[in-house]
């Protein structure tokens, strides 16, 4: 790709660690069976994900953007006179977008994703967009070390929206908020939108809507694996289940068997039996208490919390 812009600058830090047959093989194996869901991000998983996020029955996307809506002037307060802003998983940056003409003082942007196309798409269209912003797209993990190309001082921001921070396991979020901690200086922060704890039906019919997005969503892993590592998943045997595990605090992705079976993929035979399922996601939901409480363990001050009349979904700014 050309670079039009002088105000971009690209970092490429992401190399494929393991084989995704190796790893598919490995979750398949295991007792309880499960695929991490890094795996649903294909194309077509990109795709069918930016439609769940319009669904009806999905409310944090809507009600995330309406908290940023709502509460600019009070989140704009709280960045204050923020240099640097980092974006974990920035996608096709459509949620700053809103944001950055906001926040005045800013000087660069930084987005990190490992969706290497999107991320430098995006990049350009912002870089023209904003050309007194320096943004600095870094292709890379952001849960693994990156060492990122930031200016030496001003005020640094980490923001982290669409509860993606629920997709964690809550060892790895305590240990993803202390590293990310280690990035900041005194005074820094971090803007990052969770979702709350609520009502079994609301929480259900998120994660499993009347038109079947997010079960083709779910089911296309099947698809992908057939395309891609040659297996032979009959995608008509096996059925969407998502459910709220209560005793968790998660939203639990399956993929649920309909009969007995036999799958290959490779030299690998797996057995399944009926109604035995493939676990391919978590969606953990945080009380704001809760939450403020594991940020506090983990070298921030919660300063400020915004959510809308129902507190269906938090926008929480936390201090280092
Ligand atoms: N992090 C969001 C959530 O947990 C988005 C998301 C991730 C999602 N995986 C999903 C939404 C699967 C629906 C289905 O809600």
């Amino acid at each position: 790709m050309r670079l039009l812009e002088n105000n971009i600058q690209s970092y490429d830090f992401y190399i494929e660690k393991e084989n995704m047959h190796d790893e598919i093989a490995k979750g398949l194996a295991a007792p309880v069976k499960t695929i991490s869901s890094k795996f649903l991000y294909d194309h077509r998983g990109s795709e069918l994900f930016e439609m769940i996020t319009e669904l009806e029955e999905y409310y944090p996307t809507r009600t995330e953007r309406s908290i940023f809506n709502d509460k600019i002037q009070e989140i704009t307060l709280a960045v204050g006179d923020v240099q640097t802003l980092i974006e974990y998983g920035s996608g096709s940056s459509n949620k700053i977008k809103a944001l950055l003409h906001h926040f005045t003082s800013l000087k660069e942007y930084v987005p990190i994703d490992i969706s290497r196309d999107f991320l430098f798409q995006s990049s350009l269209e912002l870089a023209m967009q904003f050309p007194h912003i320096t943004i600095k797209a870094v292709c890379g993990d952001y849960t693994a070390p990156l060492t990122l190309p930031l200016e030496p001082s001003g005020k640094k921001v980490i923001f982290f929206p669409g509860s993606t921070i629920g997709n964690f396991e809550p060892v790895d979020v305590r240990n993803f908020l202390m590293k990310s901690a280690q990035l900041l200086d005194e005074g820094d922060g971090f803007l990052i939108g969770v979702d709350t704890k609520k009502d079994l039906h609301t929480l259900e019919s998120a994660y499993d809507d009347k038109k079947g997005v997010t079960a083709a969503f779910n089911l296309n892993l099947l698809t992908r694996m057939n395309r891609e590592l040659g297996a032979n998943f009959n995608e008509e045997q096996f059925e969407h289940l998502a459910y709220y595990n209560v005793e968790k605090g998660r939203i639990e992705m399956h993929l649920e068997s309909q009969c007995d079976q036999q799958v290959i993929i490779g030299e690998h035979e797996f057995s399944f039996r009926e109604g035995e399922t493939i676990h391919t996601e978590n969606s953990y939901k945080y009380s704001i208490d809760e939450f403020q409480t594991m940020a506090l363990e983990c070298g921030f001050r919660p300063s400020k919390v915004w959510t809308d009349v129902e507190e269906k979904f938090s926008v929480h700014y936390l201090e280092k």
